[in-house]
C-alpha cells in the first residue's frame, strides 16, 4: 500500500511528463514540510538539467496538479519547490486504510530477498559481556524489521567454538578430573571429562549462569597454567592435534564445554527476548573441514601466496604504519588455520549454500579491517559475486560513567547478566513508584519488560557508529527519547481505548470532517511508517526507527493535548478514536520490531 507521499510523487512524475516532455526520469523528492503537508524539491535539479527556469517549471507542473481527490492545493514556491496540501478526505481515508492493514502500510518490500545476519556470536567458555550486547540487540532488531517486510532471514550465530585455546581448556579440564587420562596419545575411555566434574558444585539446576561461571574459572586456571608451565603448553598443543584428529575423549570434553556455553547463551537470549535459538548456531567449528579446500582454492587462483612461511593475501590499500603491506593470513606458518580462513569458508557457505543476496555482520569497529580484507579476498576469489552485498555493520562502545569503555573495578569487561539485573532492579523502582498497588508477580514481570526495554532502546536509539554511556537513570527516564516513555505512550492510548468502551472500526471513520493542525501532523507522520521501515532495512540503522517512534509519540501527545477524544462530538470522536487506535497499533508494532515489549497497562 503506497504512502500518500509516494502517490503524490507519482502524480508529480506524471504531471512533469506532460508539462515538460522529454525531461526524463527523476526523483520528485517529496518530503514532510513545515510549510505545507508535503514539499517536493526534485524539480529544481530537473529544470536545471533541461535548461528551464526552475520556478517556471514548478509553476507549470503545479498548475496541473491541484484539485483532485488527493491534492487539494499545489503551489510553486521559493526557487522551484512544490508546496502540496492534501485533501482532508484523503487523509482520513488513509487512516482507515492503515487501520485495516495488519502491517500498518509497511508492505513487503523485502520479499524475495535472502539476508544472512551474523550477530551475537560470543565465544565458548567465556562469559558474555557488554561487548556482545550491541551485536545481539542491533542484529535482532534488523532481523525483525527484515522479516516484517517480507524478507527471508537466515540468522547465523557464529560462536567462537574452535581454535587453539580449546587445546588448553580441554587439557586442563582432563587433568583436573581425577582419573581422566591426560595423554593425548592414549586418550583412555571415551566420554571422560565434562565441565560439570571439573569444578566444585557439579550439578547445574537449570543454571546456565552457574555453568558459565565454572567455565570462566576453568578458563582462568587454564590460562594461568598455560602462561607459566611450558610442559602444560606442550600437552595443550598435543590436545589441539587430538581435537583436530577427532579423538573421541577429546571431542567429548569439547562437546560438553560447548553445550554448557550454549545453554548459558540461550538463557541470556531468553532474558533479552532475542530471537536466537540453538538452531541458529553455526560456529567456527562447523567450517573446520572446509578450511583446507578454501585455502587451496585461494592459492590455486593466485589470490594467496606464501610469504615468510605463511599463506597470505595482500591488498594494495592495506599497509601498516611503516608502509609495509599488511596481509590477511589464511594459513599460518605452522599450517594452522585461524579466524580469517574460517570467515572465508563461512562467507562462501552463505553465498553458495544458503543462497544469500545480502550478508550482514555485526561486530564492533575493531574488526573493520578484518572484514574489509575478508570481503576483498572473497571478491577476488569469485565467492562474492556483484549482486550479493556484504556489509560489516560496526558499532561504537558502551561507556562507563567516566566516559571510558565500561569495565569492572578489576578492569574486566562487565558481565552482561549483571548489567541486565541492575536495569531490571532499577525499573522495578520506577514501575512501583507509578503503580504502588501492583501485585508482586505483575511488578516483577513489568520491571523486566521496562528494564530490558530501557537497555535495548538506549542501545538501539544511539546511531550505530556512536559510543554511549550506560546510564540507568537516563535510560529509565519517563520523559525524553527512552523506551519507557514509548511504553507509557502506548499504554496510555490503550487505556484511553478501554475507557472509550466501544470498538474502533475503520468503517466508522467519517472522511468529510476537516482536520485540525495536530490531527493533520499526526496522520502525515503515520503515513510514513512503511517508507521509514524500508529505509531502516536499506541502511540497517534501527536508530531511525527509534527516532521516528519518538516523534510519533510526541505528535500524539500534541494531538491529545489539543483535541479532546472522549468528549468530542459524535463523528469527530470516532475519527479521533481511530487515529488513537492506529497510533497505538503502530507504537506496538514499532516497539516489537525493536524487540521491546509493549504492555497494555503500565
Ligand atoms: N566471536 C567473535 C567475537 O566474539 C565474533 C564473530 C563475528 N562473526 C564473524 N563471522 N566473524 O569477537
Amino acid at each position: 500500500m503506497p504512502s500518500l507521499a509516494t502517490l503524490v510523487a507519482d502524480r508529480i512524475t506524471a504531471a512533469t511528463d506532460r508539462t515538460l516532455p522529454g525531461a526524463g526520469p527523476f526523483d520528485p523528492r517529496v518530503r514532510r514540510s513545515e510549510r505545507a503537508d508535503l514539499q517536493a524539491d526534485g524539480l529544481l535539479g530537473l529544470a536545471r538539467s533541461t535548461g528551464r527556469a526552475p520556478r517556471e517549471a514548478a509553476a507549470a507542473v503545479a498548475g496541473t496538479l491541484a484539485g483532485d481527490d488527493l491534492v487539494a492545493a499545489c503551489v510553486a514556491a521559493g526557487p522551484g519547490f512544490l508546496n502540496i496540501t492534501l485533501a482532508d478526505a484523503a487523509l482520513w481515508q488513509r487512516v482507515a486504510a492503515l487501520l485495516a492493514d495488519p502491517r500498518s502500510g509497511a508492505g513487503r518490500p523485502q520479499r524475495g530477498v535472502r539476508t544472512v545476519v551474523d550477530y551475537s556470536s560470543p565465544g565458548v567458555a567465556k562469559e558474555m559481556h557488554v561487548g556482545h550486547l550491541r551485536s545481539t540487540i542491533i542484529g535482532d532488531a534488523l532481523v525483525r524489521v527484515l522479516e516484517f517486510l517480507g524478507g527471508t532471514v537466515l540468522r547465523q550465530n557464529h560462536i567462537g567454538d574452535w581454535g587453539t585455546q580449546f587445546g588448553m581448556l580441554i587439557q586442563h579440564l582432563m587433568e583436573r578430573r581425577p582419573g581422566a587420562d591426560a595423554d593425548p596419545d592414549d586418550p583412555g575411555p571415551a566420554g571422560g571429562a565434562t565441565v560439570g566434574d571439573a569444578t566444585a558444585g557439579g550439578s547445574t539446576p537449570g543454571g546456565g549462569a552457574a555453568a558459565v561461571r565454572r567455565l570462566t574459572a576453568l578458563y582462568q586456571e587454564a590460562r594461568l597454567r598455560f602462561d607459566t608451565d611450558p610442559a602444560f603448553v606442550e600437552r595443550s598443543r598435543n590436545r589441539v592435534v587430538a581435537l583436530q584428529a577427532g579423538d573421541p575423549a577429546t571431542l567429548a570434553a569439547w562437546r560438553s564445554m560447548v553445550a554448557e556455553s550454549t545453554r548459558y547463551f540461550s538463557e541470556v537470549y531468553d532474558l533479552l527476548g532475542v530471537r536466537l535459538t540453538a538452531g541458529d548456531i553455526r560456529g567456527e567449528s562447523a567450517y573446520n573441514d572446509q578450511l583446507a579446500g578454501v585455502v587451496a582454492e585461494l592459492e590455486r587462483a593466485g589470490v594467496a601466496r606464501v610469504s615468510e612461511g605463511a599463506l597470505c593475501v595482500f591488498f594494495a590499500d592495506v599497509r601498516g604504519p611503516d608502509g609495509a603491506p599488511v596481509p590477511l593470513i589464511v594459513r599460518k606458518r605452522d599450517g594452522g588455520y585461524g579466524y580469517p580462513a574460517t570467515d572465508l569458508a563461512a562467507l562462501r557457505h552463505r553465498v553458495r549454500t544458503l543462497a544469500a543476496d545480502r550478508l550482514l555482520y555485526l561486530t564492533d569497529v575493531r574488526q573493520a579491517l578484518h572484514f574489509r580484507m575478508v570481503f576483498d579476498t572473497a571478491r577476488r576469489a569469485g565467492w562474492l559475486p556483484d549482486p550479493v552485498s556484504a556489509e560489516h555493520l560496526t558499532f561504537g562502545a558502551v561507556l562507563g560513567p567516566d566516559g571510558r569503555p565500561l569495565k569492572t573495578r578489576a578492569g574486566d569487561a562487565v558481565r552482561l547478566a549483571e548489567l541486565l539485573d541492575a536495569a531490571v532492579d532499577r525499573a522495578r523502582a520506577v514501575v512501583a513508584a507509578k503503580n504502588p498497588d501492583l501485585p508482586p508477580a505483575e511488578l516483577a514481570a513489568r520491571a523486566r519488560q521496562v528494564g530490558i526495554g530501557a537497555v535495548k532502546y538506549a542501545d538501539l536509539s544511539t546511531g550505530r557508529g556512536r559510543d554511549y554511556v550506560f546510564d540507568l537513570d537516563r535510560m529509565l527516564a519517563l520523559t525524553g527519547n527512552t523506551g519507557v516513555y514509548l511504553q507509557y505512550a502506548h499504554a496510555r492510548i490503550r487505556s484511553l481505548l478501554r475507557r472509550a468502551g466501544e470498538p474502533v472500526h475503520p468503517d466508522r471513520i467519517a472522511p468529510d470532517i476537516p482536520l485540525t493542525g495536530p490531527e493533520r501532523r499526526l496522520v502525515l507522520h503515520l503515513d510514513g511508517f512503511g517508507d521509514l521501515l524500508a529505509e531502516v532495512a536499506r541502511t540497517a540503522e534501527p536508530h531511525r526507527l527509534c527516532g521516528w517512534l519518538y516523534a510519533l509519540a510526541q505528535a500524539y501527545t500534541d494531538f491529545y493535548e489539543h483535541c479532546p477524544v472522549l468528549r468530542a462530538p459524535a463523528g469527530v470522536r470516532e475519527n479521533r478514536l481511530a487515529l488513537s487506535a492506529l497510533t497505538g497499533e503502530v507504537l506496538r508494532t514499532g516497539l516489537d520490531l525493536l524487540g521491546i515489549a509493549a504492555p497494555a497497562e503500565l
